[in-house]
């Protein structure tokens, strides 16, 4: 029987990436050591490592039709992620950053602009065949529906033989507070340093131990903080660490998040323990930011 897949339902867009080795000054006009387009967006991000360290993943997520799009399945198919639940928006203007990719000391200043692309809804995710995936992750945003979405795979899993339900994680990046509704609905919660800092956490481990009364029972949940790496907690309520794995020079940290979820998701879905998952995590995102872009994160 085939391998079930590993959807990743979020954002795709486009980064149009320019690398410096000094971060400019306002109304300059200096030179850049290179610019290129990459596909963007954390669940697209995420799909890209899922494919590269061999899991068969597929993205699903709006693209509003034209150049870019073209561009951006052209590159998701390149990577064999499958783009069958891909939804294409007439009208809508395609989303995407202008990065600031400095080499020097592997910062990443993002500016975003996504101006009227609806997210992926409830009525699009009812056409899904649950019974293809083993693991869904939803990027958190329009998180009204996507509780609708997870209701339905918590559902099917009722329902289901254990060998057929479906692991749900959900990434709480933004400090939005309509997000933080999707606590309680992953088995499995990433939630970024970003939004532990703001409800008042200043570690990582600090912040899985006081997060942890918003999970359901029997979740885990995992925040991950930069150099510092990354912490987690489960229902043996032992916190679990890994040490991050500096490059020797640190050139390119865009997308490092969506490295170490991919990784970490990887690491579980092939039934490693939280530590092994955290461990691989921090190993393959350490990797990431010693180069540009994904390719060689293996
Ligand atoms: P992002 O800001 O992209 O969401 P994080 O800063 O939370 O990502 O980092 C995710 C993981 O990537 C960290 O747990 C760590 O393992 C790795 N990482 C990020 N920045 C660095 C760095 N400067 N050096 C080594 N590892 C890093
Ligand atoms: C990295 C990223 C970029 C994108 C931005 C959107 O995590 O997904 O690819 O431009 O974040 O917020």
């Amino acid at each position: 029987m085939e391998e079930k897949r590993i959807l990743c339902i979020g954002l795709v867009c486009l980064d149009i990436i320019s690398v410096v080795d000094k971060y400019p000054q306002e109304d300059s006009d200096t030179r850049c050591l290179s610019q290129r387009w990459q596909r963007g967006g954390n669940a697209s991000n995420s799909c890209t490592v899922l494919a590269l360290l061999g899991a068969p993943s597929a993205f699903m997520g709006s693209l509003a039709p034209g150049h870019i799009a073209d561009f951006t399945l052209g590159d998701l198919r390149s990577y064999g992620i499958d783009v069958s639940h891909v939804i294409p928006r007439t009208g809508c203007s395609f989303p995407a950053s202008i990065v600031i990719s400095n080499v020097t000391n592997g910062s990443r200043t993002i500016l975003h602009m996504n101006r009227n692309l609806p997210d992926v809804t409830a009525e699009d995710f009812q056409k899904v065949d649950l019974a293809q995936y083993k693991w869904i992750h939803w990027e958190g945003r329009n998180a009204e529906e996507q509780v609708k979405m997870i209701l339905r795979v918590e559902e099917h899993n009722r329902s289901s033989p254990k060998e057929q339900q479906i692991t749900i994680s959900v990434e709480i990046e933004k400090e939005r507070e309509d997000l933080y509704q999707l606590f309680p609905l992953g088995d499995l919660v990433f939630v970024s340093k970003d939004v532990a800092r703001s409800l008042g956490f200043s570690s990582a481990a600090e912040a899985v131990v006081g997060l942890y009364p918003r999970v359901k029972k029997g979740a885990h949940i995992v925040c991950a903080w930069a150099e510092e790496g990354a912490d987690a907690l489960g229902p043996d309520e032992t916190v679990v660490h890994s040490d991050s794995f500096p490059p020797e020079t640190v050139v390119d940290t865009l997308g490092a998040g969506d490295t170490f979820n991919a990784s970490v998701i990887f690491s579980l879905s092939r039934g490693q323990t939280m530590q092994e998952a955290l461990t691989f995590g921090c190993r393959v995102a350490g990797k990431k930011c010693g180069i540009q872009g994904y390719d060689g994160i293996i």
